[in-house]
């Protein structure tokens, strides 16, 4: 299988890493020996034909901050030109601007190459129209690292809707908004001083409106819903209300009534939601520090739930990773 990889940032890093650390495991129980025959980050392209080195791929990114050297490329284009199998998406979510990953997956989908994507943009903005494309033109889009990283919430959510209606998804599929609830519950502290220590631990952007303000979990909340529900939702249809404005009071109050405020993702026959609800003390969804948790609704089958870690780049790469086998699979008539 030939690749072509976009962004190579922590996910980016973390797959290059796992194709080198698993590469024996790979060919001994998959016959999998995939080649990076194009790479990209923001400020420059390296491309190979017989496969990019990755050990010296990563060794150039450490050194001089990228894979390659001007000029920017027009993303696309290098996409479609690269004589590659699957494009491989690992580049920034930008929901508010969500143009440029939205064309690198059309421009892969029009020159025939299946897409693996950890990028949420793409399919909370156009999931419905960029899947409707990769099925007419015949190629595999595999998205299961853009939510529950490397715990697989798409699949179990996919296969729960194949046999049963789901009729309400929860989810606390945010694991800084989680560690910031917890840390105020835990310590008694505000939001803001709670949003520093965050910053300080690694857990949470310098700008942090992505998590806090609940886009995150919109984006989220609108592939599951999709996947699982039948929907054809995007972003804009989510009323999202983030957790800036929780209060020690808010949470005390809640405590003395058993119960946790957690920020949580909802679609059901409402709508789709992000805002901070109280949930039951040990309900599945009371999970702690950045641990996420699933819970879907099932017409007969009752409710099902799995947690797991929610991000990182290791855990988004095994998803990714995943996805390529699947695909891997398939180019293979299996
Ligand atoms: N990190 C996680 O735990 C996690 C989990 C699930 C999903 N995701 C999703 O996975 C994606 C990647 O996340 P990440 O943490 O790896 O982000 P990141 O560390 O910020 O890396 C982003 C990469 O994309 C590159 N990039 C940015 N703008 C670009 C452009 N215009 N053209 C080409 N390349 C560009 C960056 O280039 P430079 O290296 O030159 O800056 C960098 O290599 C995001 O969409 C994120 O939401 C992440």
């Amino acid at each position: 299988m030939r690749i072509v990889l976009c962004g190579i940032g922590v996910v980016g890093k973390a797959l290059l890493q796992l194709l080198l650390d698993d590469r024996r495991w790979l060919a001994d129980h998959h016959g999998f020996a995939p080649r990076i025959v194009g790479a990209a980050d923001s400020r420059g392209v390296a491309a190979s034909k017989n496969g990019l080195d990755l050990l010296g791929l990563l060794s150039l990114k450490a050194r001089t901050g990228s894979v390659g050297t001007g000029p920017i490329p027009d993303l696309p284009q290098f996409i479609a030109d690269t004589d590659a199998d699957v494009f491989v998406q690992a580049v920034p979510t930008n929901v508010r601007n969500p143009t440029d990953a939205i064309d690198q997956c059309r421009a892969a989908i029009h020159s025939g190459k299946h897409i693996v994507t950890a990028t949420k943009s793409p399919l909370a903005c156009a999931m419905a129209s960029l899947k409707d494309a990769a099925a007419a033109h015949r190629v595999r889009f595999g998205y299961s690292a853009t939510v529950g990283a490397g715990t697989p919430m798409l699949a179990l959510a996919a296969r729960c809707a194949l046999g049963d209606r789901v009729t309400r998804i929860e989810g606390v599929v945010n694991g800084t908004t989680n560690y910031i609830l917890t840390a105020m519950e835990n310590k008694g502290e505000t939001f803001e001083a709670a949003l520093l220590q965050a910053q300080k631990l690694g857990f949470a952007e310098t700008d942090p409106s992505a998590d806090v303000d609940g886009l995150d979990t919109a984006c989220k909340t609108v592939i599951l819903a999709n996947e699982a529900m039948h929907r054809r939702a995007v972003f804009t249809d989510v009323r999202i209300d983030g957790i800036r404005h929780v209060t020690p009071d808010w949470i005390g109050q809640a405590a003395s009534a058993g119960r946790r405020i957690k920020l949580v993702g909802r679609a059901d026959e409402h709508g789709l939601s992000v805002a901070p609800r109280e949930v039951p003390i040990g309900s599945p969804l009371d999970v702690p520090g950045t641990t996420n948790a699933l819970c879907i609704s099932l017409e007969r089958g009752g409710d099902v739930t799995l947690t797991g870690r929610g991000a990182g780049g290791f855990d988004t790469a095994s998803a990714i990773l995943r996805d390529l086998l699947d695909v891997w699979r398939s180019m293979r008539g299996e």
